[in-house]
Formats: structure tokens, sequence, C-alpha cells
């Protein structure tokens, strides 16, 4: 706090105090002259006053509330809140802390927590018969404190933390098949998740579908796990200005090819072919999305052979995409949820998922379509 509103508050404070004591004393001293009926001769609308004593409960609750006021200030940041940070304290992460509203609003949201983990330990982890996870989640959470706490982690703490999560997996399997695990998932998605992937997680433009088979990272119950707690960024960059507009348009073309099934589409063939060069020369689209375009989950990178579109799969959007490139951003959600919650996320989502769907590939159309292109 800056030393000029420190000063403000100080002013304000003990002005407002001084006031409302002085004016009590003031009241208190005064004494009317009174008559001989015992009136102060003040007479309105024929009701005529008399100089009573102020009521004793109403002078004691008067003198606490200004006692009380100066206790505030020994408690509480009051007087200089930038020099006195007052004997009241709160416990957050572990540490004891000065009060201050956004201390006490962080100790309790770590109580609240504490009650969630408890309740989803007893009530939904036992009942889903993954008790086991209880062990590796509070290893884990050691581990993100020692993480949050030190200035100078162990080098391999991050990769130990993400080897735990990993653990996590065949507990997340079980959750997904738990009913009252995914009733809490799904009210969690709706809260966090719906407004960019939808309401029935079947996405939008730029939000990947959570419903398909189709994976940008990986539909594994540990694959969704880490893109829950680290976030993700899809990383495509721009082509403009190493392949021109006319190599633009030459590799959309054979984008398009790849995906077979594009109807209404003619296909100019020399460019299907000049784009395939480009294509496959090892710096350029191979690296991420493949020989075969297909994707790479270690990339982020989309399979371009099925007909399932991030952002678009018509001549003009693809053109966009790879004129401008793209970079989708996932956030994280391990500071803002929490292992536990982020458990019954990776389960619902785990759920949607058609697993039993063919991997979203399409090699038959892929062949017929490099069939007319020769
Ligand atoms: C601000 C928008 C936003 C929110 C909120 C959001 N996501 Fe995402 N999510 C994305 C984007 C964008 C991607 C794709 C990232 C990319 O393009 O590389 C993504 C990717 C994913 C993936 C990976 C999909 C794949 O194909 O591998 C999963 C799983 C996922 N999100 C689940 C969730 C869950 C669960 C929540 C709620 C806790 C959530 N998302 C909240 C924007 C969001
Ligand atoms: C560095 C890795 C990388 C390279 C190289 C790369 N891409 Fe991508 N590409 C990606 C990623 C990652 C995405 C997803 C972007 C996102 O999630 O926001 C993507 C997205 C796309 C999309 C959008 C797909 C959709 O579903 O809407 C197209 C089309 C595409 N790339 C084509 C190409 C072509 C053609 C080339 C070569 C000129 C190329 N990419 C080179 C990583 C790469």
């Amino acid at each position: 706090m800056t030393f000029f509103w420190s000063s403000w508050i100080t002013i304000l404070s003990i002005m407002c105090w001084a006031s409302i004591l002085g004016i009590l004393l003031m009241v208190l001293k005064y004494k009317p002259e009174v008559e001989d009926d015992g009136t102060t001769g003040h007479e309105y609308d024929g009701i005529r006053e008399y100089d009573k004593a102020l009521p004793k409960w109403w002078l004691v609750i008067f003198f606490g509330s200004i006692i009380w006021g100066v206790a505030y200030w020994v408690f509480f940041p009051g007087i200089f809140p930038s020099k006195w940070e007052g004997i009241t304290t709160v416990e957050v992460d572990g540490k004891t802390l000065p009060w201050t509203s956004h201390n006490e609003l962080n100790s309790e949201l770590e109580s609240n927590n504490k009650v969630f983990t408890d309740n989803f330990e007893k009530n939904i982890l036992a009942k889903a018969d993954a008790s086991g996870a209880t062990k590796t989640l509070a290893t884990l959470s050691e581990m993100q404190a020692t993480m949050r706490r030190s200035e100078a982690p162990p080098a391999d703490l991050q990769s130990q933390i993400d080897e735990k999560i990993a653990e996590l997996s065949p507990y997340v399997e079980k959750l997904s098949e738990n009913p009252n695990a995914l009733k809490v998932g799904s009210r969690l998605f709706l809260q966090n998740c719906a407004v960019c992937h939808g309401s029935n997680a079947k996405g939008a433009t730029g939000y990947p579908n959570l419903t398909d088979n189709d994976w940008l990272y990986g539909g594994e119950a540990s694959n969704i796990l880490t893109t829950l707690h680290n976030g993700r960024v899809g990383g495509m960059a721009a082509w403009r200005d190493k392949l021109g507009e006319d190599g633009i348009r030459a590799v959309s073309e054979y984008v398009l090819s790849l995906s077979g099934n594009q109807p209404g589409y003619e296909l100019d063939k020399a460019k299907v072919a000049q784009g395939e060069a480009i294509f496959k020369e090892p710096t350029n689209c191979v690296l991420c999305h493949g020989p075969d375009g297909k994707g790479m989950l270690s990339a982020g990178a989309p399979n371009l052979t099925d007909n399932i579109w991030l952002y678009g799969g018509d001549r003009e959007t693809i053109r966009e995409t790879l004129r401008y490139g793209r970079a989708g951003v996932m956030p994280e959600w391990e500071t803002k949820l929490g292992n536990e919650r982020i458990m019954l996320l990776a389960a619902y989502v785990y759920s949607l998922s058609d697993r039993t769907a063919q991997p979203a590939a399409m090699p038959k159309q892929v062949a017929s379509t490099e069939k007319t292109v020769n």
C-alpha cells in the first residue's frame, strides 16, 4: 500500500473514532437548564422535552464499541496499514501469515479444499474401488508443495511429479466407470470447460471435440491427465514468408487431397503434386504431421487425413491456417482446481470419448485419392 493511501485510511479511521468519542463526551457533560416541572422548556406539537440520563445499556454498548474500535486497530491493519500488520494471523500453505483479506480468502479456500479432498477420498475413491490413489495423491501434493515453496527445487522434481500424475491413470479409468464420480465430473466440466469445449463437449472451431476418438495429444487417461495438469499450446507456425502464396496454395491442395472425402472439390492435380513435394521436405510439414500426414501426438499436430478439422477443412480455411499459423491454447488447471478435481474431470472426459470408434484415419479414402492424383 502506498504511503498516501496508508495515511488516508489512518486519518479517516482516527478522525471518525475521535469524533464519535467527542460527541458522546460532549453530550454527557452538557447539563441543560431545567424548569420546575423537570422539562427543558422545549415544546413541539404539544410534546415537551424532559432531561433524562442516557440509558445505561445504551452507554455500555456505545463505550464498548469505542473500545472495540481500538482493539480492531491492534488486531487488524487499520492504523498505518503499510507499517502495522495487526496481530491476527492466518495459515496459508503451511505458513503463518499476517491477516489480509487476500490471505484470509486463500486460507478459507484451503480449508474448503480439505473438506472436498476428504469427501473425495471417502465417498468417491473408496466407492469406486480406487482407494489406492490416496497414497499417490498425498505424495504428489507433497512434491507440488516442495516445488511451490523452494527457490531452487531439485532438477528432477518436475519429472517425478509427472511420473506421479501418470500413476493416477488406472484410478482415473476406474472413476470413469463410477456414476457418482462422473456426476461430479460433469458438473466440474460445465463450470470450467464448457465455455470453450461446449456443454456437450463436442467443441467448436479452434476447440477440439472431446467425444470422438480423434486426439491432438492422446486419449489415454495419462494423456488427458497431462493435458489438464499442464495445459497445452498448439504450435503451428505461419508459412507465408517461407512458402509464398503460390506454395501455400499448392500445399493446401495437397492437404485437401489427404483428407479424401471433400465433396464438391475439383482438385488441381498439378498443384497437389507440387504441394506434396513441399509437404514432404524433411524440415516442412512432415516434421510434425508425419510422413503420411496422420499427425503426431507428441507435437499436438492433428491428423490431416481424416475429415475432422479443428479450424476447418475447406480450401480457404486451410490456406488461412497455413498463411498465418495457429496456436490454440488449453489452459493449465493444476493451480486452479487441484489434483482431485482434475482426476474427476479426466475420468469424465475419458468416459466421453468413443474408444470403440475406429481411429479416425481413413486409409482407404487416402489411397483412392492418391489414385486420382497420379
Ligand atoms: C479457454 C478455453 C478452454 C478451456 C476453458 C478449456 N479448454 Fe481444453 N482445450 C482448449 C483448446 C484451444 C485446446 C486445443 C489446444 C491446441 O490447439 O493445441 C484444448 C484441448 C483440450 C484437450 C486435448 C484434446 C486432444 O485432442 O488431445 C482436452 C482433453 C481438454 N482440452 C479438456 C479440457 C477440460 C477437461 C477443461 C476444463 C477443466 C478444458 N479443456 C477447458 C481450450 C480450452
Ligand atoms: C512445428 C510443427 C508443425 C509443422 C512443421 C507444421 N504443422 Fe501444421 N499443425 C501443427 C499443430 C501443433 C497444429 C494444431 C494447431 C493448434 O492446435 O492450434 C497444426 C495444424 C494444422 C492444420 C489445421 C488442421 C485442422 O484440423 O484445422 C493444418 C491444415 C496444418 N497444420 C497443415 C500443415 C502443413 C500443410 C504444414 C507444412 C507447410 C504444417 N502444417 C506444418 C504443427 C505443425
